[in-house]
């Protein structure tokens, strides 16, 4: 009999493609994948720290599963990803949690079948955490989470320091695949039956490639591969946005008409004190460019709230910048201490009240203009990609315009994994309704 196996997954799309290739390596074992942790002989965690609530889910996971551990020694648990690149972490686990039987980092997912073959011959405790990302492993196997679309890593690790974030401490410096490698990956994924590409990376746009390829170019490249449908890209960071990559929006045909760009804050004193490394001006002149190439682009963001000695009138510069921008959909978040960086010195934090207020106040403008701006959308056709059977009920499927906004229609198995063109019948706040009327052409 195979042993089977279980992944959960915390975090953004780098924990989730990590465990598409964890998934990968154990299966080409012989291992098989089961949809319930409870049935699995080896159960993997694969963690997020990026706020205080990821690392807590994580030991909540934990306890959880020291009971099944008492009851079942034999039953494997596996722990990696960015809370096990923090001493902390690893000393907390030790102490409390002694009965995990394999801990590794980020740098070094590919040891994974390396690491139970030795907990099973051993039958002790493996510890294997990297400091830092050596040279990039390539050709490891993925099991993709969906047939018609993947990710794809292109750089790895960050090394903006941003004075709130955790992710230089757990992802290590930037490193950059080289790009025939990328383009190798992607053509065999087009053979494979992938239509749309997802660029992966910390800070996608400052990717450097061999000699002098830079994001942009890597676009272009990507852009010449038959088959291929849609091309998107997260994250960018504003400070590396540069004007090639604009113009990319009106050469490039299958380059989605949307972009991910994390504001933080609109008030430019404390961007600096985030050291993001722009003013609110500054962010908004790349709105404008934007807006000027490709006037039907949708953006979204990400905004913290409460970072330390925000005042009332910081607060109301991002209100001011998100009613500027208009963004399509926004994450925001609650500004929460990370242990080690530089903001968890900072003396003024702001209190849990008036942090949450403020969030609230957020999220309703934010929300407003996400249902005015779909609402827009009504009797307009937009290309979809068919991704499965929504979340929402019966012969209900759902997919992503180029656009990348959510809609559901009515639909059959076969249009998953194929462009369709909808026409949009109602705008909500978090996503669109409409009505297949026909196929789509290819690009
Ligand atoms: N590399 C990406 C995003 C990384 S994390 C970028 O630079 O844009 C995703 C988001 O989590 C960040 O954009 C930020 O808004 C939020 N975040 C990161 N650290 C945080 C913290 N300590 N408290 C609250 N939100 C945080
Ligand atoms: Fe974190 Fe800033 Fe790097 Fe993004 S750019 S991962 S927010 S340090
Ligand atoms: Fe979390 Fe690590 Fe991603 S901290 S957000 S899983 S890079």
């Amino acid at each position: 009999m195979s042993k089977t196996f279980h992944i959960t997954t915390f975090g953004c799309q780098m924990n989730e493609h990590d465990s598409e290739i964890m998934a990968g390596m154990l299966t080409e074992k012989g291992f098989r994948q089961v949809g319930e942790r409870s049935e699995a002989d080896v159960a993997i965690i694969n963690t997020c720290s990026i706020r205080e609530n990821a690392d807590k889910r994580f030991f909540g996971t934990l306890g959880q599963l020291k009971r099944r551990k008492k009851d079942n020694p034999e039953f494997l648990v596996c722990v990696c990803g960015c809370m096990m690149q923090q001493q902390h972490v690893i000393d907390t686990i030790k102490a409390k949690y002694p009965w995990v039987d394999v801990i590794f980092g980020t740098h070094n997912i590919h040891q994974l079948p390396e690491l139970i073959d030795n907990v099973l011959a051993e039958k002790k405790r493996q510890i294997e955490i990297w400091p830092d990302g050596g040279e990039i492993v390539e050709g490891l196997p993925s099991k993709r989470l969906f047939d018609c679309k993947a990710l794809v890593n292109i750089m790895f690790g960050c090394n903006n320091f941003c004075t709130y974030c955790i992710v230089p401490y757990t992802r290590g410096r930037e490193r950059s695949r080289r790009p025939e490698e990328i383009v190798k990956e992607v053509r065999n994924l087009v053979g494979d039956g992938v239509k749309e590409i997802m660029l992966l990376g910390q800070n996608v746009n400052s990717y450097k490639g061999d000699g002098d390829t830079d994001f942009a170019d890597l676009i272009y490249m990507l852009n010449e591969i038959d088959g291929l449908e849609r091309i998107r890209f997260m994250t960018s960071h504003p400070k590396d946005l540069s004007d090639k990559l604009i113009k990319a929006y009106t050469e490039c045909d299958k380059l989605c008409r949307n972009i991910h760009l994390p504001v933080q804050s609109g008030s430019s004193r404390i961007l600096k004190r985030m050291n993001r490394k722009y003013t609110k001006e500054q962010y908004l002149e790349l709105i404008g460019k934007l807006r000027k190439a490709a006037g039907d682009m949708t953006i979204s963001t990400d905004i913290i709230v409460g970072f330390p000695g925000e005042t009332e009138e910081d607060f109301e510069e991002t209100l001011d910048l998100v009613r500027k921008v208009r963004y399509d959909s926004a994450f925001t978040f609650l500004y929460s201490v990370r242990k080690g960086t530089p903001a968890e010195k900072f003396t003024d934090q702001i209190p849990e009240e008036i942090k949450h207020q403020r969030f609230n106040r957020l999220v309703d403008l934010i929300n407003t203009i996400s249902a005015e701006k779909n609402a827009e959308y009504v009797g307009r056709v937009e290309e979809v990609l068919v991704e499965g059977p929504s979340k929402t009920g019966s012969r209900t499927f759902a997919g992503r315009t180029d656009g990348f906004k959510l809609v559901n229609f009515k639909g059959s198995e076969d249009m998953v994994g194929q462009l369709v063109k909808v026409e949009i019948t109602e705008g909500k706040t978090f996503s669109l309704e409409g009505r297949v009327i026909g196929e789509a052409e290819q690009r």
